[in-house]
């Protein structure tokens, strides 16, 4: 059973950190590094930290960290060298087998490989001249081309009983492995026969990319054959936690934070081609499980079902699993009739982009939408059924100011008063506490020490702290450089700027590794300040952008950022000391010594506050 080193090595240079804990956890970019909220224990502040420069990840909090390999060890729950076959598999590196090895070969792995090559097969079809010609031609006609069917591995499945049975057995995968990948179906006396006939086959990928099943799409209509016809429930297909799509749509979707989540396999080649990223569940409701895993992606899944009574109905019943699911929805409406395929189609990328931004509503105003008829809400009993609907969902969502603004629209849609909207909410927020946090695991932490409450800190001075955990040596020089170590706050902030001049005495420009390896001492406390400053910038604070300081986007001009913090720091130490003063020159005796030195005192510190306030103060 051993791997060879140099293949354990090979795999380990092709496993990227970053990539595959985003198939985890929604990161955002922090300086060089990347931070989300740990995916091993339960917090609402983000100290999980990956740095794909150094090809590891630590958690702030729990303290869990390691390489790429120790992840997959952690999240997957594998040993070592079955995490280096997930990985080896992962970046396609082919690990040497013996015989031996051949046959105690999970068997799940050989379901994956009947899978893999059933796709192959369809492909290849496909492209045959005669007999994928209908086929083709039926995709061009959709408008398809030929980049997205390869990107989606379009494939087609002849139309005959036993023609993946014996390509099958051509290449020594038995009918039970086929049976088991849910391709073939046993008859009554023992024989098999091709569950997917004469349809175009879409293999369905996980989030990570593996073929666990297919969806076929009849090719000539048939009166009794349905139109749709999906691999059966496997032990590597399970349809409620797989989103087709997702594979190819997350990259784009963790950049937009946002993903449409559409119907039909159609509707995401279509969207797909236009530029834009969608998944679909497939032939199912939309299931918890796969809010879940989307929202490891993306902070807001867009609804955009068919614009028809079941289009309606579905979007209804997803909303509420969106939200219970802790993720922010919201609808797009299409004209009657269409579809996003259809629509796309006939209107073209550009017209779809823009319908986007202008048919979007927030669920509540589709949801109260939905709920009216012509004649407004008919009866009152339906009005009052409709009200205890918006309160459910609103229920969800744990944001405070959120909520408020919430309640607050509930009410003037409904008409009545925000504390009767409130109280209502109240009322579910108990009922739901259960289901919020699906799939949950116990908070294990490491951290023995009451969470500290850091608001005494400045936004710009935590905004400090967090620039030179992020960018390490140079920005450490350039702050320290320029601020004196008593302009810090006393307590939490003065400490952890203390670890960070020992660390950099210490450790030099390999402080940034240090301090993610927790190779810098500090107490407890501090560790949670760091945890706690490392918070993606821009939830920071709401008023940030309102004071005028830039917000920072990453390593552009973050001097500038520091000096916007540093001025703002210095400042309000000034204006305190300038105070002080004033209040002691106004005590003092007229014309006393005391009184003219407190003056001066007084002109130099107004001198100061300009300095800062023009940046003459910093150097370049
Ligand atoms: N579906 C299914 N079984 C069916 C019909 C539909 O599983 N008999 C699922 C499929 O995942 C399909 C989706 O529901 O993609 C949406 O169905 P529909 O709107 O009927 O299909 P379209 O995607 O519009 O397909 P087409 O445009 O090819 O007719
Ligand atoms: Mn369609």
């Amino acid at each position: 059973m051993r791997i060879p080193k140099n293949v354990i090595e090979q795999v380990r240079d092709a496993s990227d950190i970053l990539s595959i804990a985003q198939d985890y956890v929604r990161l955002k970019k922090a300086g060089r590094n990347y931070l989300g909220l740990c995916p091993f224990h339960s917090e609402k502040t983000a100290s999980f930290n990956v740095s794909p420069a150094k090809g590891f990840f630590k958690c702030f909090g729990c303290g869990k960290g390691g390489d790429t390999i120790t992840f997959v060890m952690e999240i997957e729950r594998l040993e070592f060298l079955d995490a280096i076959r997930w990985l080896a598999d992962r970046a396609g590196i082919e690990i040497p087998k013996t015989k031996e090895e051949g046959k105690a070969y999970d068997k799940r792995e050989s379901v994956y490989a009947a899978l893999r090559f059933a796709s192959e097969y369809y492909v290849r079809k496909l492209k045959e001249p005669n007999s994928g010609a209908r086929a083709r031609e039926y995709l061009h006609g959709r408008s398809l081309t030929e980049k997205t069917i390869t990107r989606f591995s379009l494939g087609y499945a002849p139309d005959s009983w036993d023609s993946l049975i014996k390509a099958a057995a051509d290449v020594h995968i038995k009918p039970e492995t086929l049976e088991k990948a849910g391709l073939i179906i046993k008859r009554d006396d023992g024989s098999y026969y091709d569950r997917f006939r004469g349809r175009i086959m879409f293999p369905i990928r996980s989030h990570v990319g593996k073929i666990i099943g297919f969806g076929g799409r009849i090719l000539v209509d048939h009166p009794k054959a349905p139109k749709y016809l999906n691999s059966s429930e496997t032990d590597v297909y399970h349809k409620s936690n797989i989103l087709y799509g997702l594979y190819q749509s997350k990259r784009m979707a963790r950049q937009e934070e946002s993903i449409l989540l559409v119907e039909g396999y159609t509707d995401v080649l279509a969207l797909d081609q236009a530029g834009v990223g969608s998944a679909a569940c497939c032939g199912t409701a939309l299931t918890l499980q796969q809010v879940t895993l989307l929202g490891r992606y993306v902070k807001e899944i867009r609804l955009l079902y068919d614009a028809d009574r079941a289009g309606m109905e579905a979007t209804e019943r997803a909303i509420d699993v969106v939200l219970a699911g802790g993720v922010a929805a919201s609808v797009v409406s299409l004209p009657e009739g269409e579809d996003p395929d259809s629509f796309v189609r006939e209107k073209g990328a550009d017209a779809f982009k823009l319908h986007l931004k202008t048919a979007t509503k927030d669920w509540i105003d589709a949801f109260f939408a939905a709920s009216l008829s012509d004649d407004g809400f008919g009866t009152l009993h339906k009005k009052r059924q409709a009200i205890s609907g918006v309160a459910k969902r609103i229920a969800y969502t744990k944001d405070d100011i959120l909520r408020k603004m919430y309640v607050q629209k509930a009410s003037q849609l409904f008409a009545i008063p925000e504390g009767d909207m409130a109280h209502e909410i109240t009322r579910y927020a108990r009922s739901n506490q259960p289901q919020q946090q699906p799939t949950q695991t116990p908070p294990e932490s490491s951290t023995s020490a009451e969470p500290v409450n850091f608001d005494a800190i400045s936004e710009p001075e935590k905004m400090l702290l967090q620039l030179m955990l992020e960018e390490g040596g140079p920005m450490i020089e350039y702050i320290l450089g320029n601020m004196g170590y008593d302009e810090f706050q006393e307590g939490p902030s003065r400490k952890l700027v203390d670890a960070l001049i020992k660390g950099y005495e210490t450790h030099g420009d390999g402080i940034l590794s240090a301090i993610q390896s927790k190779g810098i001492n500090a107490d407890e406390i501090t560790q949670q300040l760091v945890a706690h400053v490392l918070v993606p910038r821009h939830e920071i604070s709401e008023g940030w952008e309102a004071k005028k300081i830039n917000v920072p986007r990453l390593n552009e001009n973050s001097k500038r950022i520091a000096q916007d913090c540093m001025m703002r720091v210095k400042g309000k130490v000034v204006e305190r000391d300038l105070q002080r003063v004033k209040h002691e020159m106004m005590n003092a005796p007229e014309g006393s010594e005391e009184q003219s030195r407190l003056q001066k005192e007084y002109l130099g510190q107004k001198q100061y506050l300009l300095k800062i306030n023009n940046r003459t103060l910093f150097d370049d």
